[in-house]
């Protein structure tokens, strides 16, 4: 078995990459260990072509790492993510990969239900707020099972490692990994008012429930003490939007039949652009 670990910090030895390290040693003890720094990739943004999803037979026309990438993911097991924290989120390169991930369409299989896990990191509680509901919905996308995520605080490079608690976390959710690819059996935890899925914190209210905007799960708000608690429904958990059948049904139902709508759409479409052709504030 083979386990990759991602590292989306262009800081070398800094926390987010000891920590993925931290973890791919307890998954070491069951599996062989890969890592690959994100920022050494060349990684354009999608141009949204479209040419993956209509075209399928054609590959992606843009020339860049992401076939290697998609390559070293496909014959890995396993796989560790780890993010640094930039402006409440993690940092673009992710952002740019997740946007290609069309790609996967027709072969989407290469990754369904194999195990990752999520580490991310911030310099302080209450800064990142996106972080690990982004980690765990860029796996999610991608076809994964994530059984676990965390999150360490800490600003210099390599400062989490005075932070024992979370070093200790980290190798726990490495071995939780390793344990989930051996097909053991792992719980998945989320903390109260925590969307089960991704981990967010943040929801939609819609009259008395609370909504994953992320997810598309959401529950009952029921009185508890002076405030409320989600009672998530577990049926709705079931279907989130990215299960397997729900991307499928998206990929079917919603961006397959854009194509042949715009074309049935398009001379008019294209007879009111024209008045925007003709405006070249761009010369
Ligand atoms: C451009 C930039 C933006 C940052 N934004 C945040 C932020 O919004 N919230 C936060 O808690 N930390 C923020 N940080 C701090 C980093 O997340 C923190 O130092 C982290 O440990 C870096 O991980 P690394 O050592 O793996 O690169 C930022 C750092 C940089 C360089």
């Amino acid at each position: 078995m083979k386990v990759l670990g991602l590292v989306a910090s262009y800081r070398k030895f800094g926390n987010t990459e000891v920590l993925v390290k931290e973890a791919a040693l307890a998954a070491s003890a069951g599996a062989e260990i890969d890592l690959l720094r994100l920022t050494d990739l060349k990684i354009e943004s999608c141009k949204g072509c479209m040419a993956c999803v209509f075209k399928p037979e054609s590959k992606c026309l843009i020339d860049d790492d992401m076939e290697e990438f998609l390559e070293k993911m496909r014959l890995a097991d396993g796989l560790i993510l780890g993010a640094p924290t930039y402006v409440l989120a993690p940092p673009g390169i992710l952002k740019l990969l997740l946007d290609r991930f069309l790609m996967l369409y027709g072969r989407y299989d290469d990754f369904r239900g194999k195990k990752a896990v999520a580490i991310g990191v911030a310099g302080l509680p209450g800064w990142a707020p996106f972080t690990v509901p982004f980690l765990n919905y860029f796996l999610l996308a991608f076809g994964y099972d994530a059984v676990g995520s965390m999150m360490a605080f800490s600003p210099g490079p390599g400062e989490v490692l005075l932070d024992e608690r979370s070093v200790l976390e980290a190798s726990s959710l490495g071995a939780k990994l390793l344990a989930a690819m051996q097909g053991r059996p792992v719980e998945k935890k989320a903390g109260p008012n925590t969307c089960p899925v991704c981990g967010a914190e943040f929801f939609a209210i819609r009259s008395n429930r609370a909504e994953c905007p992320i997810c598309n799960v959401g529950g009952r708000l029921v009185p508890e003490g002076d405030g409320f608690s989600i009672v998530f429904d577990p049926q709705g958990l079931q279907h989130h939007r990215w299960t397997a059948e729900e991307m499928k049904r998206h990929f079917t139902d919603w961006i397959l039949q854009t194509g042949k709508r715009y074309m049935e759409l398009r001379p008019e479409i294209e007879a009111r652009k024209a008045k925007y052709r003709r405006l070249r504030y761009d010369q």
